[in-house]
């Protein structure tokens, strides 16, 4: 009896200790995890393996999310699960204001539906792989990732088998800043949208490489812009005095074919009660706008368009063309270029083709965009379309999104990282 337990508890500290050579000894540089695109909900979907035993979970990706979380209330298994308790580290480094049952607190909601609801904060095993900028290497595990315990309800609207969110907002608790603590990296983290829904675009934390076939390093060519902080949070349940966890950037002018879109450009700053500006997310699959934004956009770009024929609109998109007589180009359907112009006039992130018109029937491209109604929070939301094929680079220590601009201009695309293991 004695000497079992005995052989037990050395076997214990065995793994213990083999665990813990094995995390100090590999120190990875880079994180590497798949995102896919979900063909009925055009949500963009990641897998993460979590708990003890370790179970893939398939989460949404929200880069505007607080943080990460998942269904605890069904087949939520592990016996390395830890919940916070009130007044420790973990609830201060979460900011949760909220106790109970000697547990802290957050508010996870789910982005699409807008519902939220009360969650415990805990702590648990996360494991996904390393990369080196080229492919996919060693699993490597966070040992005590701090996330937060969702229910059920919450997941309605999520594409099929979704059970959770991965937050990636710029929150102490966001899924970059966690795993840059926990490798020692730098709080950077790279978003690379597939439009295929087929294959595999990736996201990358940490710094680069980021290589995609044939061998183009995409984090050599980017052009940089200030990234923003909303003073006030723009989430569906959050604390007074937080600011937004997501990312704004600053839009002056929008241009169609090199021209000016006529807006009132009040709208493109943030307000001091936290509306207005420009963010964006990859829970919208296309670029929203305020209605006087929407309106003079459509116009100016239908103007552009000339002569092709603007056939009856299709579901929310306000302008339509058959594609009779649109030629195309290695960027897309040959139509007028779209510039979102940033901090001056050279700090340009054009919109071409490919991520500016969506093919919905065989005769029929519609322009991308959809109208937010008057006053929303956020005049812009620039959607997942039109960042497909495009590598964002987001660096939360320095506020500064680095962005690609449309990779197809390099031959390359988002579902070109390799991932074979080597
Ligand atoms: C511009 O937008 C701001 C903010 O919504 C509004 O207060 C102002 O009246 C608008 N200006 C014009 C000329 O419409
Ligand atoms: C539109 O058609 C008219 C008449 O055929 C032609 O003169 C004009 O150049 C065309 N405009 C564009 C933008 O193609
Ligand atoms: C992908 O990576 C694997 C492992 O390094 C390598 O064997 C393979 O040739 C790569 N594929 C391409 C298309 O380069």
């Amino acid at each position: 009896m004695v000497l079992s337990s005995n052989f037990l508890l050395l076997c214990s500290l065995l793994f213990f200790i083999s665990s813990t050579i094995a995390q100090t000894s590999f120190r990875p540089k880079a994180l590497v995890l798949p995102v896919s695109k979900d063909t009925t909900t055009l949500q963009y979907v990641t897998h993460i393996n979590q708990r003890t035993p370790l179970v893939p979970v398939k989460l949404l990706v929200d880069l505007g999310g607080n943080f990460l979380w998942v269904d605890c209330e069904k087949d939520f298994v592990s016996s390395s699960y830890k919940p916070a308790r009130c007044g420790s580290a973990q609830c201060s480094l979460a900011s949760s204001k909220a106790c109970g049952g000697n547990i802290c607190g957050l508010g996870p909601d789910n982005p699409v539906t807008y519902v939220g609801t009360h969650g415990d904060l805990g702590q648990d095993i996360l494991s996904l792989q390393s990369t080196n900028g080229f492919n996919p290497g060693r699993v490597v595990s966070a040992p005590s990732l701090i996330f937060v315990c969702g229910a059920t309800f919450l997941l309605e609207g999520l594409a099929n088998g979704v059970t959770g969110v991965a937050g990636l907002g710029r929150s102490k608790i966001g899924l970059p800043s966690q795993f840059a603590a926990t490798f020692s990296f730098d709080r950077k983290f790279a978003v690379c949208l597939s439009s295929s829904s087929t294959s595999n675009g990736v996201i990358f934390f940490g710094d680069g490489p980021y290589v995609l076939l044939p061998n183009v390093d995409v984090s050599k060519s980017l052009t940089y812009t200030p990234l923003f902080i909303n003073p006030v949070s723009t989430a569906s349940g959050y604390f007074l005095g937080d600011p937004s966890v997501e990312y704004f950037i600053g839009v002056t002018t929008i241009k169609v074919n090199g021209k000016a879109v006529p807006l009132n450009s009040t709208l493109l700053t943030i307000d001091s009660v936290g509306f207005g500006g420009t963010k964006i997310s990859t829970v919208n699959p296309y670029t929203v706008m305020e209605t006087s934004i929407y309106n003079a956009f459509i116009s100016a770009f239908v103007k552009e368009m000339g002569n092709f024929t603007r056939v009856t609109p299709v579901a929310h998109f306000g302008a339509c063309f058959s594609s009779k007589g649109i030629g195309s180009t290695r960027v897309g359907p040959a139509v007028p270029q779209i510039d979102l112009v940033l901090q001056s006039k050279s700090v340009i992130w054009s919109i071409y083709g490919a991520n500016s018109m969506v093919q919905v029937s065989k005769d029929v491209v519609c322009l991308g965009f959809v109208d937010g109604g008057v006053s929303p929070r956020t005049s812009i939301v620039i959607g997942g379309h039109q960042l497909e094929d495009n590598l964002l680079q987001f660096d939360i220590a320095t506020s500064r999104l680095g962005f690609s601009s449309s990779l197809l201009f390099r031959q390359t695309t988002c579902s070109n990282f390799n991932f074979t293991s080597n």
